[in-house]
């Protein structure tokens, strides 16, 4: 099938990569012709596992084409996506500004009837506005052409994209339009084999699916973090507590592990998202805005952590950071709980040693005019001179350090583990301060 991508970031990107990889011809268009350019040369803007030698190998094979020409994008697919960025508002609401400019770029040029596609995380509503956008252009070329706005919600987790989207758990499909659901049925064919994946709905309540799935997600992690500042109060360790109601079928072990706060470019952008939504309509969202509070809150305890340790006197300190990505296998930064844990340490008027395997690029890009901030190569050279170690990110290479080399090369026996790698016992025999996260036997300042 021919199909066109608009918006060529992460979303797009995989997406276009994956359906040409099963054969389909797929044409991705983005207004920044650097970036064309440079995946025409196999140059990708993030990191994300598997994904540089899909789309090499697409393009090689002409199934994926790139061009910055709107015109051409139009012409070229009877399927469109719309997967293009839906930064958050002054308020934290979705801006549709791109969207609904690539609704009215589809309309200008299309000739032929097609099937829109919403791809990025929209609103409510946002179908019936493209819809609406569309139907105007068209209305004003006095031309009449079919076409039908489809709500198709995308659901892969970065560092495990590629993947995600070969092996979808579900692919929801949000039209009443017989011929459309033809169409995306034939489109993801080769995702749908063994057993049917593809979840069809009317549109608004394929547009709520996203939100709900990832507000529920957020709403599992910050019920665990609430959890684990009461096990910290109540001498118990929320690590045993995870395991005793994980075992529960209906609860499960995913998505309950404590940490030092949900980041990403989803959660926090969708769970405020959905309250703005609300508000807009009269409703309270009470659980949401509970779950966004607590994990504003959860992103402070690594900060906390250590102004408790030094006592409020964090001024000339040097704290080596271990991990800057919201999550391991990306180099993505975005809400990153390192991100508040840097900014309190600078204010505080420590200074930072960092180190990440994928996110130094882009740490760089951030904060590389920052005051106190010294980039490293290795996460042994972050140590070098720091008063304490702080873990943001449970990058495997992280898992097992050598403890004796943190214990010679640190001022202070103090190690501070947003992601609750480490026994907090073996850390006490050897004599450190270790602040993890609800753990109760944590052994604060016993170093
Ligand atoms: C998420 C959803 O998982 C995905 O389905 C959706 O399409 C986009 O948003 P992603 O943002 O890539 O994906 O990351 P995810 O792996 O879900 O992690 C999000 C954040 O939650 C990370 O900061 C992670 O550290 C945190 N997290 C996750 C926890 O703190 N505890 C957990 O148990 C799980």
């Amino acid at each position: 099938m021919k199909v066109t991508v608009f918006g060529i970031g992460y979303v797009g990107l995989v997406q276009a990569a994956v359906l040409a990889s099963v054969g389909h011809d797929v044409m991705c268009v983005d207004i920044d012709a650097n970036k064309i350019e440079n995946l025409k040369k196999g140059i990708i803007p993030i990191y994300e596992p598997g994904l540089t030698p899909l789309v090499e190998e697409t393009y090689q094979s002409g199934m994926l084409k790139f061009t910055t020409n709107p015109e051409e994008g139009v012409s070229h697919g009877q399927i469109q996506f719309i997967a293009v960025g839906t930064p958050p508002d002054e308020d934290g609401s979705a801006d549709l500004k791109y969207v609904l400019a690539v609704a009215e770029t589809i309309a200008s040029y299309m000739d032929s009837p097609k099937v829109i596609i919403d791809k990025s995380t929209v609103p409510v509503g946002t179908a019936d506005k493209v819809s609406a956008k569309v139907a105007s252009v068209l209305a004003s070329r006095k031309v009449d052409i079919d076409y039908d706005v489809v709500s198709n919600p995308e659901f892969l987790k970065e560092g495990a994209a590629v993947g995600d989207c070969m092996k979808p758990d579900r692919i929801v499909v949000g039209t009443e339009n017989e011929n459309s659901r033809k169409v995306m049925r034939e489109l993801y064919a080769p995702f749908n084999r063994n057993h049917d994946r593809m979840i069809f709905m009317d549109v608004r309540s394929a547009e709520l699916t996203k939100y709900a799935a990832n507000c529920m997600l957020a709403t599992k992690i910050s019920f665990m973090n609430e959890m684990s500042n009461l096990a910290e109060l109540l001498g118990a360790d929320i690590e045993a507590v995870r395991h005793g109601i994980g075992s529960d079928s209906r609860i499960g072990y995913q998505f309950i592990y404590p940490g030092c706060g949900y980041g990403g470019s989803c959660f926090p952008k969708d769970v405020q998202a959905l309250i703005r939504t609300a508000n807009g309509i009269d409703y309270q969202p009470s659980i949401l805005e509970a779950v966004e509070k607590v994990n504003y809150a959860q992103k402070q305890k690594l900060f906390e952590n250590l102004n408790d340790y030094f006592d409020g006197d964090l001024a000339g300190k040097t704290v080596a950071v271990w991990g800057l990505s919201f999550k391991p296998k990306t180099d993505d930064m975005r809400e990153a709980s390192s991100i508040e844990l840097m900014k309190a340490l600078w204010k505080a008027g420590a200074k930072v040693q960092a180190y990440d395997p994928e996110a130094m690029e882009e740490c760089q890009r951030i904060f590389g005019a920052q005051q106190g901030l010294d980039l490293v190569g290795t996460k042994e050279s972050a140590l070098k001179g720091a008063d304490a170690l702080v873990v943001c990110t449970e990058w495997s290479q992280f898992r097992a350090p050598d403890f004796d080399l943190i214990e010679a090369m640190l001022n202070h026996k103090v190690i501070v583990d947003g992601r609750n790698l480490y026994d907090p016992q073996l850390l006490k025999d050897r004599g450190f301060a270790y602040y993890g996260i609800g753990r109760g036997d944590s052994v604060k300042k016993a170093g």
